[in-house]
């Protein structure tokens, strides 16, 4: 049997990774560890709490005692880390918790993987390290990083110290680098479940700058099978971009999202830009699809609509999120702008 440690698996894709591999492996014991910050939910794992093959436990990847006796004790032979600090925005009022989370997390990880000597550390990765595109063009894995945000710089310093450590010592990693996910179980402060939760109770949908910014829209059950995938049939030291050959400008988005929720384009509110905002995303997935047979099983149209639908359908878990803190997030963020 497999024994894998997923850190960061309460978060957003964290948690669909657990569930896609506690549904459809028989083989497979995750231990989940996860600091549950302001993004990790324990309801984004709910049913799965006492799966038999499924261990919870409460963490930060920066203690490396604690990962240490985790993987002594669940005789780990994998990580996954998915563990991270992942809103650009944050990263720009708060860039320091993004060096402790994303740097100083995954140097911890990798240490304990040199000296358990584990069989594979797969470090989920983004995009975003490699900085902003212009009209032509789509980002491969020897692109040169160039990261632009505090967020993109944290992940391309951790993108790094993963290979520093397969060449200095030569641990077993892949990186994964994969374009923006979407679905079910998403915090509303990414773009997408923001608006969904803004149109549903008829608040003015903030559009950052011109709106034209455009995003390679992937379906997060699709990319947790692209990770899947590398994890068990990728060769030590590849590197694979995932993205889902979904380009979409943010308006083009928010306007099916309005479409779909019946809402009218009136809610939206142009507000002033982020400061640095990338232009332009697209990944070439080419690698992945070629060397491990992988492609995305659905397209953005039908992505977009079960996406809204679960949210629909899941009420209780929204109105359960946007308790608490985050009013007082978004207001800071976004009143006055
Ligand atoms: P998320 O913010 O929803 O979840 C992050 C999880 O990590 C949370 O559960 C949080 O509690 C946990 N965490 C944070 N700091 C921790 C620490 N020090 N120790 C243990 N747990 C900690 O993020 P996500 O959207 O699920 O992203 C997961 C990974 O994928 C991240 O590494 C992110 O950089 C990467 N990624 C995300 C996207 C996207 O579109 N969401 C795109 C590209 C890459
Ligand atoms: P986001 O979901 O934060 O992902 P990332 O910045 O990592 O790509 O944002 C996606 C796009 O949507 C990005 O161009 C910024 C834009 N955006 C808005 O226009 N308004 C918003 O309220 C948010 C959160 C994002």
């Amino acid at each position: 049997m497999r024994r894998i440690l997923v850190t960061g698996g309460a978060g957003f894709i964290g948690s669909n990774f657990v569930r896609m591999v506690l549904s459809e492996q028989t083989d497979c014991f995750v231990v989940n560890f996860d600091k549950l910050t302001y993004a990790g939910n324990l309801e984004n794992l709910a049913g799965f709490e006492e799966h038999a093959n499924h261990k919870f436990i409460k963490g930060d990847i920066c203690d490396g005692e604690t990962v240490e006796k985790i993987i002594d004790e669940y005789k780990i032979d994998s990580i996954i880390n998915f563990a991270a600090e992942s809103h650009v925005d944050r990263s720009i009022t708060e860039p320091k918790v993004f060096i402790e989370a994303n740097v100083t997390g995954t140097l911890t990880l990798l240490e304990a993987v040199r000296d358990k000597k584990l069989e594979r550390f797969v470090q989920i990765s983004t995009d975003e390290v490699y900085g902003s595109l212009g009209t032509e063009g789509k980002f491969v894995e020897d692109t040169p990083l160039s990261p632009n945000s505090p967020y993109s710089a944290s992940k391309a310093a951790a993108d790094h110290l993963v290979k520093a450590f397969g060449h200095t010592w030569g641990v077993n990693y892949n990186i994964t680098r994969c374009s923006n996910n979407y679905g079910q179980y998403q915090f509303p402060e990414k773009m997408i479940p923001l608006m969904i939760n803004n149109a549903l109770s008829d608040k003015e949908l903030p559009i950052y700058g011109d709106g034209l910014y455009v995003r390679d829209w992937l379906y997060v059950y699709d990319h947790c099978t692209a990770i899947w995938k590398v994890l068990t049939e990728a060769p030590a030291g590849e590197i694979y971009n995932i993205g889902g050959c979904n380009e979409k400008t943010n308006m083009e988005v928010v306007k099916l999202i309005l479409g779909r929720l019946e809402k009218p384009e009136s809610l939206v509110k142009h507000v002033t830009d982020r400061l640095g905002h990338d232009r332009r995303y697209a990944i070439d997935a080419s690698k992945i699809i070629n060397d491990l047979g992988w492609k995305p099983s659905l397209s953005f149209e039908v992505g977009i609509n079960k996406t809204i639908d679960w949210y629909l359908e899941n009420e209780k878990w929204l109105s359960n999120v946007v308790s608490g803190d985050y009013q007082k997030y978004y207001d800071s963020m976004y009143l006055n702008r």
